[in-house]
């Protein structure tokens, strides 16, 4: 998707699923007064990977990532060194599926990685982005 501007939810579907290699650059700026907004890497229900930065959680400002598996969410990991995203602003976040885990790097500048929970990369066949940006592009490219 690319070339003006695109109201969220968006949903990318992922033909094969994921695969090492696979970079997914998405552009966008960040509405004013923003609450949150996620990434979803899901399969079926399941949400393998949901990277989730809330810009006012008691205050503060901090990027979620965790799993949803059966309806339930696992264990939150909350352990970003810093928060790259500001109302009003556009972002450059990409997302590497690697190995054994994603790599996520916001502005070109690396973020956090997130160890992969759900193994079955093959059928984690979409990308649901929603909340509080407007998106400009998402683009699925093989490094
Ligand atoms: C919940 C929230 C979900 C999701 C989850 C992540 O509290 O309602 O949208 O962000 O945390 O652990």
């Amino acid at each position: 998707m690319s070339g003006g501007f695109s109201k969220v939810p968006f949903e990318l579907p992922l033909q094969a699923g994921l695969v090492p290699r696979l970079l997914i650059t998405i552009t966008g700026t960040v509405n004013s007064n923003p609450n949150r907004f996620s990434l979803d890497f899901k399969r079926g229900n399941d949400i393998a990977f949901h990277f989730n930065p809330r810009f006012k959680e008691d205050n503060r400002k901090v990027i979620v990532c965790n799993s949803m598996f059966q309806n339930n969410w696992g264990k939150e990991e909350r352990t970003a060194p810093r928060f790259p995203f500001e109302a009003g602003k556009p972002f450059k976040l990409q997302i590497l599926c690697e190995g054994d885990h994603f790599k996520v790097a916001v502005n070109d500048a690396h973020l956090l990685q997130y160890s992969f929970r759900e193994k079955k990369l093959n059928e984690i066949t979409k990308l649901c982005i929603a909340g509080d940006i407007t998106l400009t592009s998402v683009v699925p490219t093989m490094i």
